[in-house]
């Protein structure tokens, strides 16, 4: 019998050795989902983590819920570790398929950056913020992954706050804000523009339009990250000479 390609070279004359191979789409794909399930991810982190400018029963009440207490009793903190697990793999996942994009020699940066200071693209210098912030978040993001895996116990108003001001995570987590909002909502723009999803009649403009979404957005998640910072900051430094001791829901202390 006949295998299909080669029925295929007799009807069309074509050689389909010479048909281009569908895996560099695959892992385009690839990127994407990964980078849109991480972006999702993020977006909601944020949020529920900012609950801490609610007052600490807020954020201590949404810690519990999210290690299950209302179905087990006082809560589960490895149910934390297995949701940051399955982040850690979409984490590893994506930078994996994206490490293809970034330049694998100091001839090739060289000649991205001549190319870069020569078109001075919009489009062209948002890939370039998106190269360094994913550099920088492979090795902070991981830090953090790590420490959600290993302690999920110590997640709470007062341990996520001693560990912002006395175990100096600020910092970490300052450059870390930055850069994955900054990755996130530029790496979303780019979907949206890649799929065409706004395009609509007019693609120029609505490519503009996205662009002002997208900064609106990038802006508003990057204070709302600083605000719960700042609070985590504040809780952790009035905390500093009872570090280590828990919070009681109820006390406000
Ligand atoms: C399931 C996985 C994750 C969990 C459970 C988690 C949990 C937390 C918690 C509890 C905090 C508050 C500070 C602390 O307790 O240390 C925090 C802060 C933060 N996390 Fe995550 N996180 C996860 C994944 C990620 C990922 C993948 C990123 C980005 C790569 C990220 C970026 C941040 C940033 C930037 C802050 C500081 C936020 C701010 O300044 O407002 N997190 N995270």
């Amino acid at each position: 019998m006949l295998s299909r390609g080669y029925t295929t070279e007799l009807l069309t004359g074509k050689d389909s050795s010479k048909r281009k191979s569908r895996i560099p789409a695959r892992i385009d794909f690839l990127q994407s989902v990964s980078g849109l399930v991480l972006a999702l991810f993020i977006m909601f982190h944020l949020v529920f983590e900012s609950s801490i400018l609610l007052g600490k029963d807020a954020m201590y009440m949404l810690t519990k819920v999210f290690e299950g207490e209302p179905f087990i009793q006082g809560g589960e903190p490895l149910i934390i570790s297995v949701l940051a697990f399955i982040i850690f793999a979409f984490f590893v996942l994506h930078a994996g398929v994206a490490m293809r994009k970034f330049p694998s020699s100091y001839k090739e940066y060289r000649r991205y950056t001549e190319h870069k200071a020569l078109l001075n693209h919009n489009d062209t210098n948002l890939w370039y913020v998106q190269i360094m912030t994913g550099f920088i978040m492979f090795f902070l993001g991981s830090i953090h992954l790590y420490i959600m895996m290993t302690q999920p116990e110590n997640i709470g108003p007062y341990a996520s706050s001693d560990r912002v001001y006395s175990d100096l995570m600020w910092p970490m987590y300052l450059v870390l804000l930055i850069s994955v909002v900054l990755h996130a909502g530029i790496g979303l723009y780019r979907l949206i523009i890649k799929w065409g999803v706004f395009d609509g009649k007019d693609p120029k403009a609505n490519r503009q339009r996205s662009r002002r979404i997208a900064k609106v957005l990038v802006t508003a998640y990057l204070l709302l990250g600083l605000a719960s910072l700042g609070a985590y900051m504040r809780i952790g430094y009035e905390h500093r000479g009872e570090y280590g001791q828990r919070y009681v829901p109820g006390s406000g202390k």
